[in-house]
């Protein structure tokens, strides 16, 4: 397993002295070396006021190699970032609404993340991203800590500057570290309080107006109704995020014809206080739920049974939870999205027309990841204090979606569902989202045979051979589990970057913009408590703050990035084509949203409309 690398290596060559000196000099050339870039880097960094001397520090903590300096160090940086955020813990939210107040200084300090993030937006738009630079065999990498052979870069090509490039990302990768700390030393309070049932309504709206306004959150682009009912389940089931999991039920005869499964997340350690997840919910083929099997209470529950409302809750705070954990962060960001831009990067030089072709798919994945295996899945991080798990419960799922993932084309997905012939022209991940598949094929099928015309180009090309080896071995960092490629083919190939291409775009619209299933504490949440069917106000809050940081606009797929692939006119056919393409798409999903109430088509769903579609998962 690769280790962590320092930039700055100092020989412990058992003279003291010698040892300071070097450091100081080297500490003094990494400041003058980065400059003014430390301005940007510190007000990138929690909006804190960071002074001179905190840099000097971190450049100390990065040259020393001695594990006992390292450690105290670490305390000296960790105490004085928390001394300046005391400083600051007043602008966490000046004028807080009556039911934020109850919320504790951990999610608190996660809102005012937000509220920086908002304040500091730059819209980035397709133009402004950059082509390849030359590949490189000196990333350095962090783990996700209790999953095997998964890491991140520690850098970004489209983030960090040529300039400096090692010093800046040990500078950014050091301040990521103390925010860890900070995530011990905030306050934590698990005790859950609810919002009052009397003018619930008003106090969540005041509660959002103040906090969550002015583009902290993302608009919704569809809506479900009262989420209590029986036929929002079924809803979100065939229209929504159940898709993923939709298929033919097993083991079940009369009236039953399919099944939304999560009890994948039973049995995986929870907080004390909270309840286990994992529900599976049976539909007939009019699509209307019929039962619920609760994990947490191994049994089946039915409608008018007493426990019927809170089996639908168990059901639909297990789905969003599994989509969320699993469809979003490991499925699409740590999997399909993080392997193939290590393999690009570390593989394929910038001048290979694949990598070129990867690109905007890759855009800003990098950093996005990195972020997100820091200050989400750590220990207290956002993520893991959003869920109900242990933190080993919570190490154990992403460990266990980890070595879950299964490499299939979409065709292959839907057939294996087993759905009706007539459930097939009625769902959108169907009746949108292979459009969208055989859109992307199409290009790639295009593109490939352009530049490979014989099969045995494709089999001689020896960067692409290492690339290809190296996405299925997701890294060779010793995953348990291969990605599952088959051997390298022209059609391979073309499979294999229309499902990089589909996962990054529809696959994180589908799995990732979720707002809509948490405006109100009813809807769902990623928290289950015995006896309770809404999430308590700190959870709520929670949710939100996950949404707002995850939602920012990113560049859209449907804008000009004709700039990254070959300039060559054949490529610009292809690419016209594929603009077109997906117009046509789009087209035909507006009409169908257009018309919905309909018999096929009771909601508008949004998810495998390429109009809304980023280019990749930089957020
Ligand atoms: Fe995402």
């Amino acid at each position: 397993m690769p280790a962590v690398t320092s930039p700055v290596k100092v020989t412990n060559d058992g003279d003291g002295s010698n040892l300071e000196q070097a450091s100081a000099k080297r500490i003094k050339l990494s400041l003058e070396a980065l400059g003014t870039q430390i301005d940007a880097i510190a007000s990138g960094f929690l909006g804190l006021p960071i002074k001179g001397d905190l840099f000097a520090m971190i450049f100390k903590f990065i040259a020393d190699n001695r594990a006992e300096e390292r450690s105290s160090f670490k305390k000296k940086l960790q105490s004085h970032t928390y001394e300046l955020l005391k400083t600051i813990k007043r602008q966490f939210e000046p004028e807080p609404d009556a039911n934020f107040k109850l919320v504790d200084d951990h999610t608190k300090f996660f809102h005012f993340l937000l509220s920086v993030q908002a304040k500091t937006a730059s819209d980035v738009t397709a133009a402004d991203i950059i082509k390849p630079k030359p590949k490189r065999d000196d990333l350095s990498f962090s783990p996700v800590p209790g999953v095997q052979g998964l890491m991140n870069t520690r850098e970004d090509e489209d983030q960090s500057s040529e300039k400096n490039f090692k010093e800046e990302v040990e500078v950014v990768n050091t301040f990521l570290e103390i925010a860890i700390a900070l995530f011990d030393l905030l306050e934590h309070n698990e005790k859950p309080v609810y919002f009052e049932s009397k003018n619930q309504k008003e106090a969540i709206a005041s509660l959002f107006e103040k906090h969550f306004a002015e583009g902290r959150v993302p608009e919704p682009l569809e809506n479900f109704d009262d989420f209590e009912k029986d036929d929002t389940i079924s809803n979100m089931a065939f229209y929504g995020i159940g898709q993923n999991f939709l298929k033919k039920a097993t083991g079940k005869e009369g009236k039953i014809a399919y099944e939304v499964d999560t009890t994948v997340l039973s049995g995986l350690e929870t907080r004390s206080g909270c309840e286990m997840y994992g529900a599976n919910a049976f539909f007939g083929e009019d699509r209307k739920l019929m039962e619920i099997h609760v994990s947490s209470m191994d049994k089946i529950i039915k409608p008018g049974d007493k426990e019927w409302m809170h089996a639908k809750w168990v059901w639909r705070v297990s789905l969003v939870t599994l989509v969320t954990l699993g469809n979003h962060l490991m499925k699409t960001h740590w999997t399909v999205a993080n392997t193939a831009h290590i393999a690009a990067r570390t593989k394929l030089n910038d001048d290979h027309p694949i990598r070129q072709v990867m690109k905007v798919f890759l855009y800003g994945t990098g950093a996005v990841n990195n972020i997100a295996n820091i200050l989400l899945a750590q220990d207290k991080g956002l993520l893991h204090r959003m869920t109900g798990f242990t933190y080993k419960g919570f190490s154990s799922t992403l460990s266990l979606l980890f070595e879950d993932f299964k490499y299939e084309t979409l065709p292959e997905m839907v057939a294996s569902k087993k759905l009706s012939k007539e459930m097939e022209k009625q769902i959108p991940l169907c009746t949108d989202g292979l459009p969208v598949w055989d859109a992307f094929l199409k290009f790639f099928e295009s593109y490939v045979g352009f530049f490979y015309p014989d099969e045995s180009n494709i089999t001689t090309d020896v960067e692409l051979r290492r690339f290809w080896l190296n996405v299925d071995l997701k890294g060779e960092f010793n995953a348990r589990q291969p990605y599952g490629l088959p051997q390298l083919s022209k059609k391979a190939l073309v499979e294999y970057l229309t499902h990089l291409a589909f996962t990054v775009t529809a696959g994180h619209e589908l799995n990732g913009t979720i707002v809509q299933y948490l405006m109100s504490p009813k809807a769902a949440a990623i928290k289950l408590r015995p006896g309770k069917d809404e999430a308590d106000i700190q959870t709520f809050v929670q949710d939100l703050v996950l949404i707002g940081l995850t939602g920012a606009p990113r560049p859209k797929l449907n804008e000009d990035w004709l700039h990254l692939l070959p300039n060559k006119s054949e490529v610009k056919t292809m690419y016209a084509n594929l603009k077109t393409d997906l117009k046509e798409v789009s087209a035909k999903v507006d009409k169908a949203n257009e018309a919905v109430p309909s018999s096929g088509r009771p909601k508008i769903c949004q998810s495998f409309n390429p109009k809304h579609f980023e280019t990749s998962v930089s957020i």
